[in-house]
């Protein structure tokens, strides 16, 4: 457990737009039955003021206010015909019961829409600790994730809150020019499998000024993904791990690449800086066949703090493909153990370029 500074991983950036033209048209939920009295179930209304927003020719605003509802399970689809803004100022509730919602794997999604923006300082609480465990220590696919967004272009997702999600926090899957700013998320340290964000399939994703606190792995990017920036987002408490490429052994062909983590500060954390080929828990693989996914264009630069683990960088390519063109410059890791011996580097099947000034040896390099 630590915490995770990532002031910058960036691979592109761009300036986003703030430009708005005509108000938008308010479809206010009150107005579709959702009551103030902070038990009002507003699944329906939620519903039926989207559902028209949704068809509105212009631009158009779905307003939750201030107070606390119930929200059953959704799914907000488009296409729309216009933009449209969900503005979230309350928090909406969870069901405790799982067993009450359709096993599609979401509580709220929000799919095929073009110009999306989910807004409004407000939270999402899943209801969580009744659900972590029920199926011990396993990962549990049948448990609703807080937020899924699915193909969503040119989408936005700021001031908004992921509470105790019964599983994963957020996924984004098929979606393109997806920004989160100001986006938190809070589970406590001991649920259980509270991934904050993952992605698959998705291109140009954005997350920054965020903090994510989930006990479990913080974002976590999956095949088919590219150019995605993560930048000035706190991760703690979380997993074990500070950066990390993982691929397990005997695995399709693939590749990772052009990857940058820079400026990054480790507060404890266990195993910060860390390629794992290998990585195979529970021996639920054949761990002597290597990886096929082919890691290449990776560098690590100013990454300094502290270390829970007397191995502050691992770099474990596969014996098959080996690492290519990694990059190590000014890493800056301290090992907290009471022993202390100083932190150290393991290497094996990858030739990094060193440079900068280092702490601790890399790869044999001394400091
Ligand atoms: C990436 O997405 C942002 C919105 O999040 C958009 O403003 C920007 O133009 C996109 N960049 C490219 C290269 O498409
Ligand atoms: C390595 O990555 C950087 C940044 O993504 C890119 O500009 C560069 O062309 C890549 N180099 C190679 C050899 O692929």
């Amino acid at each position: 457990m630590g915490n995770l500074n990532m002031a910058a991983l960036m691979l592109i950036m761009w300036i986003v737009s703030t430009a708005k033209a005509t108000p938008a048209v308010v479809f206010d939920v009150r107005k579709y039955g959702a009551k103030t009295d902070g038990k009002s179930d507003i699944t329906e209304a939620l519903s039926s003021a989207f559902k028209e927003a949704c068809a509105s020719a212009t631009t158009s605003k779905v307003l939750i206010p201030k107070g606390t509802f119930q929200l059953r399970q959704l799914c907000l689809k488009g296409p729309c015909k216009a933009a449209v803004e969900i503005e979230v100022q309350g928090t909406v509730i969870a069901q405790t019961d799982s067993n009450k919602m359709k096993t599609d794997g979401s509580w709220v999604s929000f799919k095929y829409m073009d110009r999306f923006t989910l807004s409004g300082g407000g939270t999402f609480d899943g209801q969580g600790p009744k659900a972590w465990g029920t199926c011990g220590k396993k990962y549990c696919k049948q448990l609703p994730i807080n937020l899924r967004f699915k193909s969503i272009t040119n989408g936005l997702v700021k001031d908004i809150t992921s509470k105790d999600s019964k599983q994963f926090h957020v996924n984004i899957m098929s979606s393109k020019n997806l920004e989160f700013q100001r986006f938190t998320i809070s589970a406590p340290p001991e649920s259980l499998n509270t991934d904050g964000i993952h992605m698959s399939r998705s291109q140009n994703i954005t997350i920054k000024n965020s903090n994510i606190g989930t006990g479990d792995d913080c974002i976590s990017i999956g095949q088919g993904s590219q150019h995605i920036t993560i930048s000035n987002v706190k991760c703690g408490p979380g997993h074990d791990n500070g950066v990390r490429i993982k691929t397990w052994p005997a695995s399709f062909e693939g590749s990772v690449k052009d990857v940058i983590y820079e400026d990054i500060v480790m507060n404890n954390v266990a195993n910060p800086v860390v390629i794992d080929q290998v990585y195979c828990p529970a021996n639920e693989c054949n761990a002597k066949l290597p990886s096929k996914v082919k890691i290449s264009n990776v560098s690590f630069k100013n990454i300094r703090g502290t270390s829970a683990t007397p191995v502050a960088v691992k770099l474990d390519c596969s014996s098959g493909i080996p690492c290519q063109g990694v990059e190590v410059a000014d890493i800056d890791l301290t090992y907290t153990g009471k022993e202390a011996p100083a932190a150290l580097s393991e290497c094996s099947h990858v030739m990094p370029k060193i440079s900068g000034k280092h702490s601790l040896s890399i790869c044999g390099v001394s400091a």
